[in-house]
């Protein structure tokens, strides 16, 4: 048997849920390209639960009232909530929760919990009292203001633009985690603690923040080829560029680009020149990474524009992880509904290589 060690080209599981096409750099998200796609939070998480064989409309229509759920339990999580990383609250604080044992109500309940959790761990960070959900908003809306005390409809079209394409990535590390959770016959509050703690490293969920730090320390375009040779001649990664499956542009890129561009006019200062920054910091690392590895295209992943566009609708950086947790909490659930229908437990092989009693 062969070993492969990352698992590439491995088909672990047939999925009505999204296609990513790494050759052409389309992704397609419930039968929708996600460039092309318009539903917001709540229309995503309908036609993935749909999609998944769930009554995905009407549990849609709870998550405002799971929300509020969610935040009665908030006091009971003190010590869980107030810890630096943001990651690691969210992991603690969900897996505080109770599954009821009814997948699709966990589904909601997880779903809602993420959003309230991760903005009352901001809250307390930047020591501002917590904000109670309002059910009637929208779910991108509310955990904008929830999480930064304010909202404009601009910013909340952004961030809801931003959860709905992060919704789902076909079978990337945290989703696969969920997927092998929920074969053991374990719940989805399980499934999704154990996909939250894949999203957190930083070749998976954790390099938008690391993408601003670097537009930080590059500071103006004249400085990205100095600076990018510096760091690849130290042998580290450039955060937000390359991808497992992509070998092309992630189509992500574009569409935060866009809603960026859309929102331009109602942008905090200095957020053109960011985005102006980013374009050409990603143009010389493309080029330079493309020099570097002429057989293997290298371009910017999800998480290069993730860090501009979460930066311009008002959240800190110690919260884009968790951000993207709230968007994709929706694919790790619908990818758990699909998974115990299988009824099959997911159990690869290894090869052993150490010694042998004689
Ligand atoms: N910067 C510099 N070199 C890179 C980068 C990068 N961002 N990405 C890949 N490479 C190089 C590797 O060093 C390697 O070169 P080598 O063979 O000379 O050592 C070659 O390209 C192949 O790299 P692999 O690690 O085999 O590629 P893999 O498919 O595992 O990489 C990954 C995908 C992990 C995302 C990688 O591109 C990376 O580390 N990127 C930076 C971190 C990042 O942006 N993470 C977010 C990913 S998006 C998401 O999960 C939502």
């Amino acid at each position: 048997m062969d070993v492969m060690p990352g698992l590439e080209n491995v088909v672990a599981a047939e999925t009505r849920l999204s296609d990513v096409d790494g050759e052409r750099g389309r992704l397609v998200i419930a039968g929708a390209d996600v460039e092309r796609m318009e539903g917001g939070f709540e229309e995503v998480a309908a036609a993935l639960w749909s999609a998944a064989g769930l009554d995905g409309a009407a549990m849609a229509a709870k998550l405002g009232p799971a929300r509020v759920e969610a935040f009665s339990r908030v006091p009971s999580l003190g010590a869980a909530l107030d810890v630096p990383d943001g990651m690691e609250a969210l992991r603690g604080a969900m897996g505080q929760l109770r599954s009821t044992g009814e997948l699709a109500r966990d589904a909601v309940d997880v779903t809602a919990a993420a959003a309230v959790l991760a903005a009352a761990w901001a809250r307390r960070r930047a020591g501002q009292p917590v904000l109670a959900p309002d059910p009637a908003a929208g779910h991108a809306d509310d955990f904008l203001r929830m999480a930064s005390g304010s909202v404009s409809p601009a910013r909340s079209r952004a961030l809801d633009r931003y959860l709905a394409t992060v919704s789902d990535h076909g079978m990337n590390a945290s989703t696969f985690v969920a997927r092998v959770v929920t074969s053991t016959g374990s719940d989805v509050v399980s499934s999704v603690v154990a996909a939250i703690g894949a999203l957190k490293g930083p070749l998976h969920g954790g390099a938008p923040g690391p993408v601003l730090d670097m537009l930080d320390a590059i500071g103006t375009a004249d400085r990205a080829k100095a600076w990018l040779a510096a760091e690849l001649a130290a042998g580290r990664r450039i955060m937000g560029m390359g991808h497992r499956i992509y070998r092309v542009r992630d189509p992500r890129a574009a569409v935060f680009e866009r809603a960026l561009e859309t929102m331009a006019a109602a942008l905090p200062a200095g957020a053109t020149e960011r985005l102006a920054l980013a374009r050409a910091v990603e143009r010389e690392a493309t080029s330079m990474l493309t020099a570097k590895h002429p057989e293997r295209p290298i371009a910017a992943n999800v998480e290069f524009y993730t860090a501009v566009l979460l930066e311009a609708v008002g959240l800190p950086r110690a919260l884009f992880s968790p951000t993207f947790a709230v968007g994709r909490v929706l694919g790790w659930t619908a990818h758990a509904a699909e998974q115990a229908r299988t009824g099959r437990l997911i159990r690869p092989a290894s090869r052993y290589v150490g010694p042998r009693p004689d």
